[in-house]
C-alpha cells in the first residue's frame, strides 16, 4: 500500500471526507448519530472549523483522500474559558486503508498542530465497542481515564462512552488573569 501524505483540507475534498464520515452511520455506533451528513453541511463545518483556527486535515494517496481528521473545543470554552486548552480530536480512515498507517499519520499530524497552537490535552472520546479505535488511540499515546455508561443511544439501544486523553506538552497552567 501506498505511503498516505498529509495536508489540510480543501473544499474539493468534502465530497470524499463526507462519505468516508458517512460509511458505518447507518450499520455500527462509531458516531452517535443516524442522519447521515452532507456535503453542504460538511462544507459549513469546513468553513467554521477554519474560522475559529481549528485544523481539518486529511490523509492522501495519490489522487485519493482515505481519511481526515480534526479537533474542536472539548467543551465549550467561551462558557467555561477553564476548557480552552483541551480539544477533542475526530479521524476516519477509508476502510480499504485501515491499518496502512494513514490514521497514525494524521493523527501525529493533528497532535503537531495542537501542540503548536499551546493545546494542552486532546481527549478521544469513543464508542465502548469501538475496540478498533480503543486500541488506536492507546498506540497513538492516550490512555482511558473514563467509562461513562449508558450516555448515548442508537439502534434502540443504550451506548456507552469511553474517554481518553493524551497530555501534549508539560507546560505549567498559565498565569491567574481573574
Ligand atoms: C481507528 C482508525 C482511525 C485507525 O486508522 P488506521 O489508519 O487503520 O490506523 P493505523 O494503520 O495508522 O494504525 C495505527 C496504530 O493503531 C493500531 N491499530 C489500528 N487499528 C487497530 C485495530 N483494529 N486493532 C488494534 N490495533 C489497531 C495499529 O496496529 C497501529 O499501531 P502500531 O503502528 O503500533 O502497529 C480506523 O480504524 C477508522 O477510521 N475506524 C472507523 C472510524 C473510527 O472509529 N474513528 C474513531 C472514532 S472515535
Amino acid at each position: 500500500m501506498r505511503e498516505p501524505s498529509i495536508r489540510d483540507a480543501h473544499e474539493r475534498d468534502l465530497e470524499a471526507i463526507t462519505q468516508i464520515h458517512n460509511a458505518f452511520v447507518s450499520t455500527a455506533a462509531i458516531e452517535w448519530t443516524d442522519v447521515a451528513h452532507t456535503v453542504e453541511e460538511r462544507g459549513a463545518w469546513l468553513a467554521d472549523q477554519r474560522s475559529a483556527g481549528h485544523p481539518v486535515l486529511v490523509a492522501v494517496v495519490g489522487d485519493d483522500v482515505v481519511g481526515w481528521a480534526s479537533f474542536g473545543e472539548f467543551r465549550d470554552s467561551s462558557k467555561w474559558p477553564g476548557y480552552r486548552l483541551t480539544v477533542e480530536n475526530t479521524i476516519h480512515v477509508r476502510e480499504d486503508h485501515w491499518r496502512g498507517g494513514a490514521g497514525r499519520q494524521l493523527m501525529n499530524a493533528l497532535i503537531q498542530r495542537a501542540t503548536d497552537m499551546g493545546m494542552h490535552v486532546m481527549v478521544a472520546a469513543v464508542d465502548r465497542e469501538n475496540d478498533a479505535s480503543i486500541r488506536f488511540h492507546e498506540r497513538l499515546g492516550f490512555h482511558e481515564v473514563a467509562r461513562m455508561p449508558q450516555v448515548g443511544t442508537k439502534f434502540g439501544r443504550w451506548l456507552d462512552l469511553v474517554l481518553l486523553q493524551r497530555v501534549l506538552g508539560e507546560s505549567a497552567p498559565p498565569p491567574h488573569t481573574g
